[in-house]
């Protein structure tokens, strides 16, 4: 994989559309038992023959208008059909306005990674450069690598093991919004997938602090932990766990977890505590997690990007009809959408937490 760079503003491709759609609940709760259910690989959409083709916003609380705002538009500003080229790792780069992400080579202008750069899967903004998080590949260790966002993209490992071990597949990570430490999910679909060799060490959640070297595990008991996010205050953690799916090659299993945790930090160590269910997800597995400054949590989903409250209240989706790894906010009122083959640029009243590293 290779690290694209594509200008927020790139050329509109598609003309944007914005159809809301509100969902009423107790429309579905029951179905006709000879109506056809659905598994969680398969799409909802509670509101059939709607006018249009996803993408469109589907309501589920009317707390989800205030997130849209008046005007709420997505349309499509990159896309090839052949190619999955945008799947995760996005980054928003404030003082230069541009959209970093990993895929393939031939849209965007793909940027040059060294060897340190052992297949990207997630990315954050820190200290104003591309904070990569990559898996490993074969005897190549997993790693934090820090790269500049412009040429010629210096690339400086910060950490690519735990005292000697390495890690299994390095997946996420965010970077806290009061200590500016690093948190960062290891996952073992490199093992599942057969590119790294059986984990050395459990699937668990991670604090580095470079300032000091200190790396140490903050949560464990997760099956596959992926995506991480803080709320705006830095009280609460999240994290999505997987599990369901081990990977493209790995098959799915329904009977285990597709559900995002939320924690508290303990105020001294910020270690995480007082796991508990935040949201279970309702098609495919959470991967990406992104918040707006009023706390809601946006979930990359099997269906587009899905929204919760502070309380975990399904508020409604950026209902894309395909499943989407990962979103970034590009400042105010801008989420950029990646799903493979599409990135999607839905403008609306929200704007992103965090975003300021
Ligand atoms: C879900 O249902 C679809 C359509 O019947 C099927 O193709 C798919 O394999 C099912 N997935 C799971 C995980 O059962
Ligand atoms: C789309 O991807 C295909 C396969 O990689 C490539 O050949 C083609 O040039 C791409 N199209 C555009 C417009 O970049
Ligand atoms: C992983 O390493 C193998 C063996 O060196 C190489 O063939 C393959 O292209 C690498 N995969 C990626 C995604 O870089
Ligand atoms: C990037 O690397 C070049 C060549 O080693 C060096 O001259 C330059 O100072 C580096 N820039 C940054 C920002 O690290």
């Amino acid at each position: 994989m290779k690290v694209l760079l594509v200008p927020a503003a790139f050329a509109v491709t598609i003309a944007a559309q914005g159809v809301v759609v509100h969902e009423d609940k107790h429309a579905f709760v029951v179905l006709d038992t000879l109506s056809p259910f659905r598994n969680g690989s398969q799409l909802f959409e509670p509101t059939l023959h709607v006018n249009t083709t996803p993408p469109y916003f589907q309501v589920y609380d009317d707390r989800f208008l205030d997130v849209l705002g008046p005007n709420p538009s997505i349309r499509v500003i990159v896309e090839n059909d052949t190619f999955a080229f945008a799947h995760e790792a996005p980054v928003w780069i404030p003082s230069t306005n541009q959209i970093f992400f990993n895929g393939g080579k031939t849209v965007g202008r793909p940027v040059p990674v060294g060897p340190d750069v052992q297949i990207n899967n997630g990315a954050t903004l820190f200290h104003g450069d591309l904070l990569l998080v990559t898996t490993g590949n074969g005897t190549l260790p997993p790693s934090l690598v820090r790269m500049t966002p412009s040429a010629p993209f210096n690339d400086t490992v910060l950490l690519n093991n735990f005292y000697g071990r390495q890690f299994n597949s390095l997946n996420d990570a965010k970077v806290h919004p009061v200590s500016r430490a690093i948190f960062f999910t290891d996952v073992s679909y490199g093992f599942e997938n057969n590119f790294r060799p059986r984990p050395l060490l459990p699937n668990q959640v991670y604090r580095f602090d470079v300032g000091t070297g200190e790396v140490r595990a903050v949560a464990d008991g997760l099956v596959q932990p992926n995506g991480i996010a803080f709320s705006p205050d830095g009280a609460t953690a999240y994290v999505a766990d997987s599990a369901e799916t081990e990977g493209e090659i790995g098959g799915s299993d329904p009977s285990l977890p597709a559900t995002v945790y939320a924690f508290d930090l303990m105020p001294d160590t910020q270690v995480f505590v007082n796991r508990r269910i935040f949201a279970f997800i309702d098609t495919g597995v959470p991967d990406g997690l992104a918040l707006d400054t009023e706390g809601n949590l946006y979930v990359g989903c099997g269906d587009g990007t899905q929204v919760f409250s502070p309380m975990g209240t399904l508020l409604g989706k950026i209902f894309l009809g395909s499943s989407s790894s990962n979103m970034v906010f590009a400042g105010t009122n801008r989420l950029v959408v990646l799903a493979d083959t599409r990135v999607f640029l839905a403008e609306i009243a929200a704007t992103g937490a965090n975003l300021d590293f």
